[in-house]
């Protein structure tokens, strides 16, 4: 539809219809749509009707394209307009082929992959009616306590904006009108969810706009950059304001500021817990607050649709901005082609032969092999087939590895950690026991681990997280593994056989009772429906693994925030003149991470060499480029992500002590050398300035070019 007809559709609009247009509801309100068409859900304690629901302008969480048509057919018999529903789903990281949860997609340093992981999940998603995704989700965290720091990428804000721009790519594609394999995608959760404090979920967030705008906007532009057609609020606070009614968040910066003209939408509940939040007195001033922010859709609350139609009719609310608002959700559903198509890509011929294929399964491997970071390694691995292996601990047998959000997905198509084993060694040379629960356990299942363990040559410990230890409101204090399993490594050390640990977790842990008692620590996450295999292969060095890490693992959970990025202090320590006590420093741990951002193992090893600048100054104009050998030394072929740092020596404001600017995954067969090559320009080196201009100072910098973000050769450069 041209614009013109858009806006005669708008204006052939009552004030309820538009109204009740900017309502989300979950799909059990039309799930229970009897043939008279009366909906069943669950209205009263809403208090909405179902004239609301039928003028409703999109749905939450329906999905399967037999169910998707059920509820657009009914709808469209009962809008008078025939306005059809936006169908809108979770689809973080796969549809029915669960791919591995966004922090282990980021520790594959593949872009090109996870893009076209968002991309399989668009088309089973489109196939299975669904129109608009809620991610990608690019929250920046520092924080394991916090439970969500699985949806993400990772502790920098580059990576977060290359990942953003891949999902988003992958998700839409390039034309939603005419490729209805893609999905529209919502970029979440702006902004600044991910810095909750104490790390407790929905807690708030403070920090000045400096570091808003330095680390944690970064991303969210980048997905806007990319042509993200929507936005989701936050439940936090910014800057004192809560998200959902903070206009010079969502107007002034948003909309003005960035161009932004696309629909936002509040997360669930967020207009109206303004109330609890404290900034507004009831539903209606918090549905006041959220129209006058510009945020068009309230999702799964009523407060728009009790109280905009009396504000317009006294002057409280103009009709304008419902209109604007009307008129946006309008848009995307005519960019999405439902005018002509209402049901869009829903097919469910289609959706049976596409959802799980094998060759979505064959990517999801491929990246799952590609996200597990080997964290330490003292020869053990790989495994060799000869070996007679027991497989041991809460995650054996265990098909709770698609993480928290993983839609469709189910444990029953998971490759299990068992499973994946059985495709390597023989049944005889395999002994599978549990050993515990995730958080409990009993001497029965002990005793049979340590039998099962005595059998065999050497351990393999599959350990971790059940999937609602993380995820939303998935925070955690101690961020240990569970006692019973920490037990458990204890008394499998005692037989003094080679064991390695396997981790199935959505956050990095503090590794006490695991990094010094294992031989090898392999970091699987959450790997999603192909994880068994993936792991498995991984372990015998059917594939050498490439995963570093994108969130650093702290010593212990008092470390909490550490992240690579981080300031000086006038009292660094380590520095050349620095005292023994009187520095920023802890007395009883190190100040640096037990694992740095950046870092990874192999089954090979790479040197670094000849690093060069081309030359020691820039110029605005004159980009310089950096370069350095990589060389296999090693006996297998692998993969090395080549990363370039660098750092403000002097700034008008402090300035990161270095940030990631670039990276390269290369592969090298044994023996095989690069010259790897980055290009530096005056625009990587702009920052916010004490009046919050972006730009650039003339002085010294220093580079650093490394296998991880502490491994680093440094080089000098002066920008003029
Ligand atoms: C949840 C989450 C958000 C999700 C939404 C819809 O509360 O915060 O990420 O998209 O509700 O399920």
């Amino acid at each position: 539809m041209t614009d013109t007809k858009l806006t005669s559709l708008l204006k052939q609009m009552t004030l309820d219809e538009k109204v009740n247009q900017l309502i989300q509801l979950a799909a059990f309100f039309y799930e229970g749509t009897t043939s008279e068409g009366k909906i069943t859900g669950p209205m009263e304690e809403m208090g909405i009707t179902n004239e609301i629901i039928h003028n409703s302008g999109s749905v939450l969480g329906a999905s399967g394209a037999k169910e998707v048509i059920a509820i657009q057919d009914n709808h469209l018999k009962n809008n008078r307009l025939g306005i059809p529903l936006l169908i809108m789903a979770d689809i973080v990281h796969g549809y029915k082929t669960i791919f591995p949860v966004p922090l282990a997609i980021g520790c594959s340093w593949d872009s090109d992959l996870a893009e076209k992981s968002a991309e399989i999940a668009a088309l089973e998603s489109a196939v299975s009616g669904i129109h608009v995704t809620f991610a990608p989700m690019v929250d920046l965290v520092r924080d394991p306590r916090w439970g969500r720091v699985m949806e993400t990428t990772s502790e920098d804000p580059f990576l977060n904006s290359v990942f953003a721009r891949a999902f988003v790519r992958g998700f839409q594609g390039t034309d939603l009108k005419s490729d209805k394999n893609r999905v529209a995608a919502c970029v979440k959760h702006f902004a600044a969810y991910g810095a909750p404090e104490g790390g407790r979920d929905y807690n708030t967030v403070n920090m000045s706009e400096r570091q808003l705008r330095e680390s944690y906007l970064p991303a969210y532009k980048a997905a806007l950059d990319e042509g993200c057609e929507m936005v989701m609020t936050a439940f936090n606070t910014v800057d004192g304001i809560p998200a959902s009614g903070n206009k010079e968040l969502m107007r002034d910066l948003l909309r003005e500021e960035w161009g932004f003209d696309g629909v936002t939408i509040s997360d669930w509940g967020a207009v109206k817990e303004m109330v609890p939040h404290g900034v507004a007195a009831n539903e209606g001033e918090a549905a006041f607050k959220a129209i006058e922010a510009g945020v068009d859709i309230e999702m799964m609350t009523a407060s728009y649709v009790k109280n905009l139609k009396s504000y317009v009719h006294n002057g409280t609310v103009n009709e304008e901005l419902i209109d604007e608002s009307v008129l946006r959700i309008l848009k995307l559903k005519d960019k999405l082609g439902l005018f002509e198509n209402p049901y869009r890509g829903a097919d469910k011929k289609l959706e049976e032969e596409i959802v799980l294929s094998k060759a979505h399964r064959k990517t999801a491997y491929e990246l799952a092999t590609k996200s597990c970071v080997l964290v330490k390694n003292d020869g053990v691995l790989p495994l060799q087939k000869s070996q007679k292996v027991a497989l041991i601990g809460p995650f054996a047998h265990n098909g709770d590895i698609l993480g928290p959000w993983s839609w469709g997905g189910s444990k029953e198509d998971a490759v299990r950690m068992d499973e994946g084993f059985g495709k390597k060694v023989n049944s005889s040379a395999l002994f599978v026991a549990q050993g515990s629960d995730i958080e409990t356990g009993t001497e029965e299942q002990l005793e049979e681990a340590l039998a099962a363990a005595k059998k065999a040559e050497v351990i393999v410990l599959a350990l971790g997280e059940r999937s609602d230890m993380s995820g939303e409101a998935g925070s955690r204090a101690d961020i240990r593994l569970p006692e019973i399993q920490l037990n458990l490594i204890a008394k499998m050390k005692k037989l003094n056989k080679p064991m390695i640990a396997v981790l199935f977790n959505g956050r990095p842990l503090d590794l006490h009772g695991v990094i010094d008692e294992a031989d090898a620590v392999m970091e699987a996450w959450y790997p999603g429906t192909e994880g068994g295999k993936a792991v498995a292969d991984l372990l015998y060095g059917d594939v050498n693994p490439s995963g570093r890490l994108t969130m650093s693992f702290p010593y212990s959970v008092g470390q909490v925030p550490v992240y690579y990025n981080h300031f000086s202090t006038g009292r660094p320590k380590g520095a050349p003149d620095a005292q023994v006590r009187y520095v920023s420093q802890y007395l009883d741990i190190p100040n640096k991470p037990l694992l740095p951002f950046g870092f990874g193992l192999s089954y090979t090893t790479f040197m670094y060499s000849e690093e060069k600048l081309s030359s020691q100054t820039m110029r605005t104009d004159e980009p310089i480029t950096v370069s350095v050998k990589v060389t296999n030394t090693g006996m297998v072929t692998g993969e090395e992500v080549v990363q370039l740092y660098v750092r403000d020596l002097v700034g008008e404001v402090v300035r990161p002590i270095k940030e990631l600017k670039a990276f390269q995954k290369i592969k090298l067969k044994p023996g095989e050398e690069k010259i790897v090559t980055f290009t530096l320009c005056e625009e990587q080196l702009r920052y916010y300035h004490k009046d919050l201009d972006f730009t650039s100072d003339a002085g010294f910098f220093t580079v650093f070019v490394g296998p991880n973000s502490e491994e680093v050769a440094e080089l000098t450069f002066k920008l003029i």
